[in-house]
Protein backbone atom coordinates (compact mmCIF):
# COMPACT_ATOMS: atom_id res chain seq x y z
CA UNK A 1 0.00 0.00 0.00
CA UNK A 2 1.51 3.50 -1.10
CA UNK A 3 1.41 5.87 1.69
CA UNK A 4 1.18 9.43 -0.01
CA UNK A 5 3.81 11.91 0.82
CA UNK A 6 3.82 14.79 3.64
CA UNK A 7 3.55 18.39 2.89
CA UNK A 8 3.11 19.93 6.16
CA UNK A 9 4.50 18.24 9.37
CA UNK A 10 4.62 20.42 12.53
CA UNK A 11 6.41 18.80 15.66
CA UNK A 12 5.85 20.23 18.77
CA UNK A 13 5.13 23.53 17.97
CA UNK A 14 4.40 26.15 20.44
CA UNK A 15 3.58 29.24 20.32
CA UNK A 16 3.41 32.57 22.75
CA UNK A 17 2.37 35.94 23.11
CA UNK A 18 4.41 37.11 26.47
CA UNK A 19 3.15 34.75 29.19
CA UNK A 20 0.20 33.53 26.96
CA UNK A 21 0.78 29.78 25.45
CA UNK A 22 -1.83 29.81 22.10
CA UNK A 23 -0.47 26.76 20.96
CA UNK A 24 1.30 23.53 23.43
CA UNK A 25 3.71 20.93 21.62
CA UNK A 26 0.91 20.98 18.32
CA UNK A 27 1.89 17.86 16.21
CA UNK A 28 0.74 18.13 12.99
CA UNK A 29 1.11 15.72 9.74
CA UNK A 30 -0.77 16.65 6.71
CA UNK A 31 -0.64 14.55 3.33
CA UNK A 32 -0.45 16.01 -0.28
CA UNK A 33 -3.96 16.38 -1.29
CA UNK A 34 -5.58 15.84 1.96
CA UNK A 35 -8.49 18.05 2.88
CA UNK A 36 -8.56 19.06 6.72
CA UNK A 37 -10.82 21.46 8.97
CA UNK A 38 -9.32 22.74 12.23
CA UNK A 39 -12.45 23.40 14.55
CA UNK A 40 -12.79 24.65 18.12
CA UNK A 41 -13.83 27.65 20.53
CA UNK A 42 -12.90 31.11 19.51
CA UNK A 43 -9.82 32.04 20.77
CA UNK A 44 -7.96 28.51 20.72
CA UNK A 45 -5.43 29.23 18.46
CA UNK A 46 -7.02 28.37 14.90
CA UNK A 47 -6.02 31.45 12.96
CA UNK A 48 -2.35 31.41 14.98
CA UNK A 49 -1.97 27.69 13.52
CA UNK A 50 -2.96 28.28 9.86
CA UNK A 51 -0.89 31.33 9.99
CA UNK A 52 1.79 29.57 11.02
CA UNK A 53 1.76 26.93 8.73
CA UNK A 54 1.13 29.89 5.69
CA UNK A 55 4.48 31.06 6.89
CA UNK A 56 2.46 34.67 7.77
CA UNK A 57 3.60 33.92 11.88
CA UNK A 58 6.95 31.89 13.27
CA UNK A 59 6.73 29.71 16.10
CA UNK A 60 8.17 29.60 19.04
CA UNK A 61 9.76 26.84 19.59
CA UNK A 62 9.13 23.28 17.18
CA UNK A 63 9.37 23.11 13.88
CA UNK A 64 7.40 23.31 10.99
CA UNK A 65 8.05 21.65 7.41
CA UNK A 66 6.90 22.55 4.09
CA UNK A 67 7.19 20.00 1.33
CA UNK A 68 10.50 19.04 3.20
CA UNK A 69 11.81 22.31 4.22
CA UNK A 70 11.90 23.62 7.70
CA UNK A 71 10.39 27.14 7.99
CA UNK A 72 13.05 28.51 10.13
CA UNK A 73 15.72 28.14 7.71
CA UNK A 74 13.89 30.46 5.25
CA UNK A 75 14.82 33.88 5.50
CA UNK A 76 11.95 36.59 4.87
CA UNK A 77 12.41 36.75 0.93
CA UNK A 78 12.02 32.97 0.78
CA UNK A 79 9.18 32.72 2.83
CA UNK A 80 7.42 35.38 0.88
CA UNK A 81 8.20 33.49 -2.47
CA UNK A 82 7.23 29.96 -0.62
CA UNK A 83 3.27 32.00 0.08
CA UNK A 84 3.43 33.27 -3.78
CA UNK A 85 3.95 30.10 -5.38
CA UNK A 86 3.18 27.39 -3.08
CA UNK A 87 0.54 28.66 -1.03
CA UNK A 88 -3.03 30.29 -1.49
CA UNK A 89 -5.15 31.78 0.69
CA UNK A 90 -9.24 32.67 1.28
CA UNK A 91 -9.92 34.82 4.87
CA UNK A 92 -13.03 35.59 5.66
CA UNK A 93 -13.28 39.09 4.30
CA UNK A 94 -12.34 38.62 0.58
CA UNK A 95 -9.65 41.72 0.58
CA UNK A 96 -10.46 42.00 -3.44
CA UNK A 97 -9.03 45.37 -4.78
CA UNK A 98 -12.46 47.70 -5.46
CA UNK A 99 -10.99 49.37 -8.20
CA UNK A 100 -10.04 45.99 -10.23
CA UNK A 101 -11.91 43.75 -12.12
CA UNK A 102 -12.56 40.56 -10.86
CA UNK A 103 -10.60 39.27 -13.97
CA UNK A 104 -7.90 41.52 -12.60
CA UNK A 105 -8.10 40.68 -9.36
CA UNK A 106 -7.44 36.90 -10.11
CA UNK A 107 -4.61 38.14 -11.82
CA UNK A 108 -2.53 39.99 -9.58
CA UNK A 109 -0.52 37.20 -7.85
CA UNK A 110 0.42 36.53 -10.87
CA UNK A 111 2.26 39.45 -11.68
CA UNK A 112 4.53 39.36 -8.49
CA UNK A 113 5.22 35.60 -10.00
CA UNK A 114 6.23 37.31 -12.86
CA UNK A 115 8.63 39.63 -11.53
CA UNK A 116 10.19 37.08 -8.91
CA UNK A 117 10.67 34.63 -12.16
CA UNK A 118 11.91 36.95 -14.31
CA UNK A 119 10.63 35.89 -16.65
CA UNK A 120 7.66 33.73 -15.55
CA UNK A 121 4.91 32.42 -17.07
CA UNK A 122 2.89 33.73 -20.20
CA UNK A 123 -0.09 36.28 -19.51
CA UNK A 124 -2.05 34.59 -22.13
CA UNK A 125 -1.55 31.19 -19.83
CA UNK A 126 -2.71 32.57 -16.40
CA UNK A 127 -5.22 34.64 -18.19
CA UNK A 128 -6.58 31.84 -19.54
CA UNK A 129 -6.48 29.97 -16.21
CA UNK A 130 -8.15 32.57 -14.79
CA UNK A 131 -11.10 32.44 -17.01
CA UNK A 132 -11.36 28.70 -16.89
CA UNK A 133 -11.58 28.98 -13.19
CA UNK A 134 -13.77 32.34 -13.08
CA UNK A 135 -16.20 29.82 -15.58
CA UNK A 136 -15.61 27.09 -12.93
CA UNK A 137 -17.22 28.53 -10.05
CA UNK A 138 -19.94 30.78 -11.66
CA UNK A 139 -18.17 33.46 -11.85
CA UNK A 140 -18.29 33.27 -16.03
CA UNK A 141 -20.33 36.15 -16.43
CA UNK A 142 -18.62 38.72 -13.92
CA UNK A 143 -15.34 38.76 -15.47
CA UNK A 144 -15.03 42.63 -16.01
CA UNK A 145 -17.58 43.30 -12.72
CA UNK A 146 -16.01 45.55 -9.79
CA UNK A 147 -16.04 43.43 -6.28
CA UNK A 148 -18.81 46.43 -5.35
CA UNK A 149 -21.22 45.38 -7.87
CA UNK A 150 -20.69 41.19 -6.85
CA UNK A 151 -22.63 39.58 -4.22
CA UNK A 152 -21.10 38.05 -0.83
CA UNK A 153 -20.67 34.32 -2.06
CA UNK A 154 -19.64 35.89 -5.62
CA UNK A 155 -16.97 38.00 -3.92
CA UNK A 156 -15.48 34.84 -1.95
CA UNK A 157 -15.38 32.75 -5.33
CA UNK A 158 -13.35 35.33 -6.40
CA UNK A 159 -11.08 35.20 -3.74
CA UNK A 160 -10.51 31.83 -4.36
CA UNK A 161 -10.02 31.55 -7.50
CA UNK A 162 -7.09 34.53 -7.23
CA UNK A 163 -5.74 32.00 -4.07
CA UNK A 164 -5.77 29.31 -6.70
CA UNK A 165 -3.92 30.91 -9.88
CA UNK A 166 -0.94 30.33 -9.49
CA UNK A 167 -1.73 26.93 -8.62
CA UNK A 168 -0.36 26.69 -5.06
CA UNK A 169 0.20 23.48 -3.66
CA UNK A 170 -1.72 24.35 -0.11
CA UNK A 171 -4.54 26.22 0.00
CA UNK A 172 -5.49 27.89 3.20
CA UNK A 173 -8.94 29.47 4.44
CA UNK A 174 -9.87 30.49 7.53
CA UNK A 175 -13.47 31.18 8.09
CA UNK A 176 -14.20 31.50 4.29
CA UNK A 177 -18.10 31.46 4.54
CA UNK A 178 -17.62 32.78 7.73
CA UNK A 179 -19.64 36.42 6.36
CA UNK A 180 -21.78 34.42 4.28
CA UNK A 181 -25.66 33.34 4.61
CA UNK A 182 -26.37 29.69 4.79
CA UNK A 183 -26.90 28.80 1.12
CA UNK A 184 -24.26 30.80 0.18
CA UNK A 185 -21.58 29.43 2.41
CA UNK A 186 -22.89 25.73 1.63
CA UNK A 187 -22.23 26.33 -1.91
CA UNK A 188 -18.52 27.75 -1.06
CA UNK A 189 -17.81 24.68 0.94
CA UNK A 190 -18.92 22.35 -1.89
CA UNK A 191 -16.67 24.55 -4.31
CA UNK A 192 -13.36 24.34 -1.95
CA UNK A 193 -13.82 20.22 -1.64
CA UNK A 194 -14.41 19.88 -5.02
CA UNK A 195 -11.48 22.16 -6.31
CA UNK A 196 -9.51 19.69 -3.76
CA UNK A 197 -9.76 17.10 -5.72
CA UNK A 198 -10.12 18.87 -9.31
CA UNK A 199 -6.84 21.09 -8.88
CA UNK A 200 -4.92 18.81 -6.75
CA UNK A 201 -4.64 20.79 -4.20
CA UNK A 202 -4.06 20.19 -0.41
CA UNK A 203 -7.14 22.07 1.66
CA UNK A 204 -6.84 23.04 5.09
CA UNK A 205 -9.93 25.34 6.50
CA UNK A 206 -10.55 26.81 9.66
CA UNK A 207 -14.67 26.96 10.38
CA UNK A 208 -16.97 27.19 13.44
CA UNK A 209 -19.31 25.42 10.79
CA UNK A 210 -19.68 21.82 11.49
CA UNK A 211 -21.60 20.93 8.48
CA UNK A 212 -18.52 22.34 6.33
CA UNK A 213 -15.93 20.54 8.66
CA UNK A 214 -17.54 17.57 7.77
CA UNK A 215 -17.36 17.90 4.32
CA UNK A 216 -13.50 17.84 5.09
CA UNK A 217 -11.18 14.49 4.76
CA UNK A 218 -10.30 15.04 8.29
CA UNK A 219 -11.01 17.17 10.89
CA UNK A 220 -8.81 18.31 14.23
CA UNK A 221 -9.64 20.53 17.13
CA UNK A 222 -7.89 22.85 19.37
CA UNK A 223 -8.34 23.02 22.95
CA UNK A 224 -6.80 24.69 25.73
CA UNK A 225 -3.61 24.59 23.45
CA UNK A 226 -4.09 21.46 22.25
CA UNK A 227 -4.36 19.58 19.10
CA UNK A 228 -6.60 16.27 19.00
CA UNK A 229 -7.58 14.46 16.06
CA UNK A 230 -11.41 14.36 15.70
CA UNK A 231 -12.07 12.08 13.51
CA UNK A 232 -11.57 10.88 9.99
CA UNK A 233 -14.48 11.30 7.31
CA UNK A 234 -13.00 10.04 4.56
CA UNK A 235 -9.96 7.63 3.41
CA UNK A 236 -7.42 9.53 5.13
CA UNK A 237 -6.04 7.17 8.48
CA UNK A 238 -5.47 8.79 11.45
CA UNK A 239 -1.61 9.40 11.62
CA UNK A 240 0.74 10.45 14.53
CA UNK A 241 3.82 12.49 13.43
CA UNK A 242 7.11 10.68 13.28
CA UNK A 243 8.57 12.74 16.22
CA UNK A 244 5.64 12.14 18.53
CA UNK A 245 6.67 8.10 18.55
CA UNK A 246 9.94 9.03 19.99
N1 LIG B 1 -0.55 39.28 17.94
C1 LIG B 1 -1.06 38.81 19.07
N2 LIG B 1 -0.65 39.29 20.26
C2 LIG B 1 -1.13 38.81 21.43
N3 LIG B 1 -2.07 37.83 21.50
C3 LIG B 1 -2.51 37.32 20.36
C4 LIG B 1 -2.04 37.77 19.08
N4 LIG B 1 -2.68 37.06 18.11
C5 LIG B 1 -3.51 36.22 18.76
N5 LIG B 1 -3.42 36.37 20.09
C6 LIG B 1 -4.17 35.61 21.12
O1 LIG B 1 -4.03 34.24 20.82
C7 LIG B 1 -5.22 33.53 21.06
C8 LIG B 1 -5.63 32.75 19.82
O2 LIG B 1 -6.01 33.64 18.79
P1 LIG B 1 -6.54 33.11 17.39
O3 LIG B 1 -6.83 34.30 16.57
O4 LIG B 1 -5.58 32.11 16.86
O5 LIG B 1 -7.89 32.37 17.82
P2 LIG B 1 -8.99 31.66 16.93
O6 LIG B 1 -9.11 30.25 17.40
O7 LIG B 1 -8.70 31.87 15.49
O8 LIG B 1 -10.32 32.45 17.35
P3 LIG B 1 -11.61 32.89 16.49
O9 LIG B 1 -12.42 31.64 16.33
O10 LIG B 1 -12.29 33.88 17.37
O11 LIG B 1 -11.13 33.46 15.19
C9 LIG B 1 -6.25 34.57 21.49
O12 LIG B 1 -6.37 34.54 22.90
C10 LIG B 1 -5.65 35.88 21.03
O13 LIG B 1 -6.02 36.93 21.87
MG1 LIG C 1 -9.62 32.99 13.99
Amino acid sequence: MSVPAQLIELRNVTKSYGSVCVLAEVSLIVDKGESLAIVGPSGSGKSTLLQIIGTLDRVTSGEVLLDGKNLAALNDLQLAQVRNRQLGFVFQSHYLLPQCTVLENVLVPTLARQRAQGRGQKVETSESRAMRLLKRVGLGERLHHRPGQLSGGERQRAAVVRALINRPQLLLADEPSGALDHASATSLGQLLVELNKEEGVTLIVVTHAMDLATRMGRVVRIEDGKLMESGMTDKFALRTPHSALK
